[in-house]
């Protein structure tokens, strides 16, 4: 009697751990709430990146993810001792947005030994595919040969260049700007100022080119890096008198497709916008639930993006427009 007693304690114990809740594969918690430590670029850095905040913050928020959210604001090293910091806290999993794309190396590094996944967003890092989880980015450099693309179409006789680099060092200013200068060198046009512009700042980007005007330099194209910059030109040659857009004297190409830009291009104020596209939270929360599930995940996303045309762009287009 004694032996049955035990054999049925040891089996109910047996159950009860069982009921217990399946252990997560990844986080090995039961049913504990996943952390996601997030190291940001800016707060305030451009209407894109407002909109990138708010997908990641709202989607973690929705799939009940405990979000730690830092911004590097402008400074590499920072974001650097905030990921460290965010790996000694033992977060569940690191999703990274770098100001710039080297020198990554040693987090990734720690993150792997800690046994937390490395995820990269919006730009791709400089590291070998064993120091990371997974990577949902946009293709920069081809965001640029699109518009390199666009601008062979225009076939302009005298090809005068105005670039407006984005934070130097960033995967999305080193593939934008390679492309314009390939495309450059490949057809003859002419680059007469390739500056880039600290923060992607719009009020930087609209003295350079008031500069440019009252040092005479002439320009019939204005290839902004981000729509921030591309109002900024704008709003200088419009204070000049200058002419741009679908039936002016300067071609404007802009990036990133914020609604309000798309308003610019459907009112012509823009001649081409090319998309960048911010709403990488659902991507990611996608990724961790099926790491948690144990699943193999795809190890390089590139988001889908197009291209906006002023001859093209229809309200309706604009009016479905999510950012
Ligand atoms: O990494 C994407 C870039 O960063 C966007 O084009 C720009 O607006 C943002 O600040």
């Amino acid at each position: 009697m004694k032996k049955l007693f035990s054999v049925v304690l040891v089996l109910m114990i047996m159950l009860s751990l069982a009921a217990c809740g399946k252990d997560s594969k990844t986080t090995g918690k039961k049913d504990k709430k996943i952390t996601v430590g997030v190291v940001q670029t800016n707060a305030n850095e451009s209407d894109w990146r407002t909109a990138n905040t708010d997908s990641l913050n709202n989607a973690f928020k929705e799939a009940g993810f405990e979000t730690k959210m830092v911004f590097g604001e402008g400074d590499h090293a920072k974001q650097i001792s905030q990921a460290q910091q965010l790996i000694q806290e033992e977060v569940d999993y690191l999703v990274v947005l770098g100001l710039q794309s080297a020198g990554w190396e040693d987090v990734a590094k720690a993150a792997k030994e800690a046994g937390i996944p490395f995820i990269m967003a919006d730009r791709k890092l400089d590291l070998s595919e064993d120091l990371y989880t997974a990577m949902v980015c946009s293709d920069f450099e081809a965001e640029g040969n699109k518009a390199v693309e666009w601008l062979e179409k225009q076939a302009l006789s005298d090809v005068k260049i105005v670039v407006l680099g984005g934070d130097t060092g960033s995967s999305a200013q080193l593939g934008r700007s390679k492309a314009i200068e390939e495309g450059a060198a490949k057809n003859g046009w002419e680059i007469v100022f390739n500056q880039n512009m600290k923060g992607w700042d719009e009020t930087l980007a609209k003295q350079a080119v008031a500069d440019l005007i009252a040092s005479g330099t002439e320009f019939n194209v204005v290839y902004a890096e981000n729509d921030n910059m591309a109002r900024g030109a704008c709003d200088a040659m419009s204070a000049a008198g200058i002419t741009y857009g679908k039936n002016g004297d300067v071609k404007v190409i802009a990036f990133d497709a914020n609604k309000w830009a798309l308003e610019k291009v459907l009112a012509g104020e823009f001649n081409l916008d090319v998309e960048c596209n911010p709403l990488h939270g659902p991507r990611i929360v996608k990724l961790i639930n099926q790491l948690e599930a144990g699943e193999k995940v795809e190890k390089n996303a590139y988001v889908d993006e197009e291209v906006f045309d002023c001859d093209t762009i229809t309200r309706e287009i604009v009016d479905a427009r999510s950012y």
